[in-house]
């Protein structure tokens, strides 16, 4: 069954058929169709374009198209050209005549735009909830751990000292904005489209802000061929998407590296982990992994999107049916990995004695040291050079900045005493880095407390 039949002598071939249809990757917008088309029939009947009659009956079959495809008597049929088509064709089928009615000033074109913005705004919400749940473990994590010290890293190199629950609120730190990009988008995306039709609008009488509202939309948009050739909120939302994973897939990186026999730092529930079929020994982080795979699947989905909307005149072009397996492929994608990730994280063991050793090597309280001599008197430049001395001297016996004699502290500095190795241990070095935004377990218990504050309002 096609909606354009009149001008044609022939039918579509199959295979032609297939490829032109969406229904295998729409047929998941059915509810938002029928809503969409309960709103428009209403505002008709309203209106009076079509019957108030009319308008109720065509209401009364939507409904029950809804009721029997959710308790599973109507199946979608897959041959239909899109979903669109074959709940209109079974509306026809129930009720007649009346049925044909309900396209009355109305495209596909601005109908599917309609669908895709009412299936994304509930999604934004779905997403942004599974995001919050998130940062609420992180925020309870940090406070359990706001004391634990471990080393911080640039180059992957140890760096200075911080706490394991100063780590962790960074990447809330980061989800907090990926909430508030969802926020945004939702924002931009409350716009409905219905009416602009196939794209010039309509010589009928309707009223757009009886639809919107019926619908829940914020307000209507104002240019009919933008109205129907707009795919921004696809590509706004895929790209905070795409945001969403470089955090989950950075964070995983940094869950497979702490899981490894070098690092230790953490071991992940047995629940969150599987073996190798050959080596009887591995325990592998592969939700991690996977979840920092499918990172690049999320972006390509985000490409795609910006692909096929780069090269199309205005108004509706068909290449914009691809973006739906786009958009939705990014959807499922992050809201599976963040299903798994929360739970993984969770449930994680961290081993605190592991990242204190690993926070007790490498000189990570070389700045602390030029620091102590900067904050008595010697400038801060001279102070750097004399600690690189130090530790150039301390790698020549095998020592750390701790255990090395002051006579050697002395040969550097003259400045130096023996005050110096209070200040350069691990807990002052930590715990003396007060500033707004630093990593003392004081610091990062208010944080921690801020987070979790903010992700209970959210
Ligand atoms: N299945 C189409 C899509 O997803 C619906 C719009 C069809 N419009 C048209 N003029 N062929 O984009």
């Amino acid at each position: 069954m096609q909606l354009w039949k009149g001008r044609f002598k022939k039918e579509l071939s199959k295979t032609t058929n297939d490829f032109n249809s969406s229904i295998s990757f729409d047929s998941r917008m059915y509810k938002e169709d029928i809503e969409g088309s309960i709103a428009h029939a209403t505002m008709l009947g309203r209106c009076g374009i079509i019957k108030e009659e009319e308008a109720n009956d065509i209401v009364k079959g939507l409904k029950g198209i809804l009721a029997d495809i959710e308790n599973g008597t109507l199946h979608i049929d897959m041959e239909a050209e899109d979903i669109h088509t074959f709940i209109e064709g079974e509306l026809t089928k129930r009720i007649g005549d009346n049925g044909k009615r309900l396209h009355t000033s109305r495209s596909r074109n601005d109908q599917v735009a309609v669908d895709i913005k009412l299936y994304l705004k509930k999604e934004v919400v779905n997403v942004k909830n599974l995001v919050v749940g998130l940062i609420k473990v992180i925020a309870d994590k940090a406070e359990k751990y706001s004391e634990t010290v471990m080393p911080g890293y640039t180059h992957l190199q140890r760096a200075q000292p911080i706490t394991f629950g100063h780590h962790l609120l960074a990447y809330g730190e980061m989800l907090l904005r990926d909430v508030s990009r969802l926020e945004d988008c939702l924002k931009r995306m409350d716009e409905m489209p219905l009416g602009s039709c196939a794209l010039a609008g309509t010589t009928y009488p309707i009223d757009r802000t009886i639809t919107a509202e019926l619908l829940g939309f914020d307000r209507i948009t104002n240019n009919s061929l933008d109205g129907v050739s707009d795919r921004d909120y696809c590509i706004e939302f895929a790209s905070v998407l795409s945001i969403i994973m470089v955090h989950l897939s950075r964070f995983s990186e940094e869950i497979i590296m702490w899981c490894s026999w070098e690092f230790k730092f953490i071991e992940l529930d047995d629940a969150f982990s599987t073996g190798s079929s050959i080596m009887p020994q591995k325990k592998n982080p592969d939700i991690a992994e996977l979840v920092r795979g499918k990172s690049g699947r999320v972006f390509g989905d985000n490409m795609t999107l910006l692909t096929i909307m780069k090269g199309t005149a205005l108004a509706y072009n068909k290449d914009m049916q691809e973006d739906k397996e786009a958009i939705f492929d990014a959807l499922d994608t992050v809201k599976m990995c963040l299903t798994a990730f929360t739970p993984m994280l969770d449930t994680m063991r961290v081993i605190p004695e592991n990242m204190r050793k690993a926070a007790a090597g490498g000189f990570i309280n070389a700045t602390d040291c030029a620091d102590w001599l900067t904050k008595n008197g010697v400038p801060f430049r001279d102070a750097y050079k004399a600690t690189g001395e130090l530790v150039a001297r301390c790698i020549e016996l095998g020592t750390d900045l701790e255990s090395l004699p002051m006579d050697e502290y002395k040969k550097v500095c003259d400045v130096f005493n023996d005050d110096v190795y209070s200040a350069i241990s691990l807990e002052r070095c930590t715990n003396e880095r007060t500033v707004f935004g630093g990593p003392a377990s004081a610091n990062v218990k208010a944080q921690a407390k801020r987070v979790a504050e903010i992700a209970e309002k959210l």
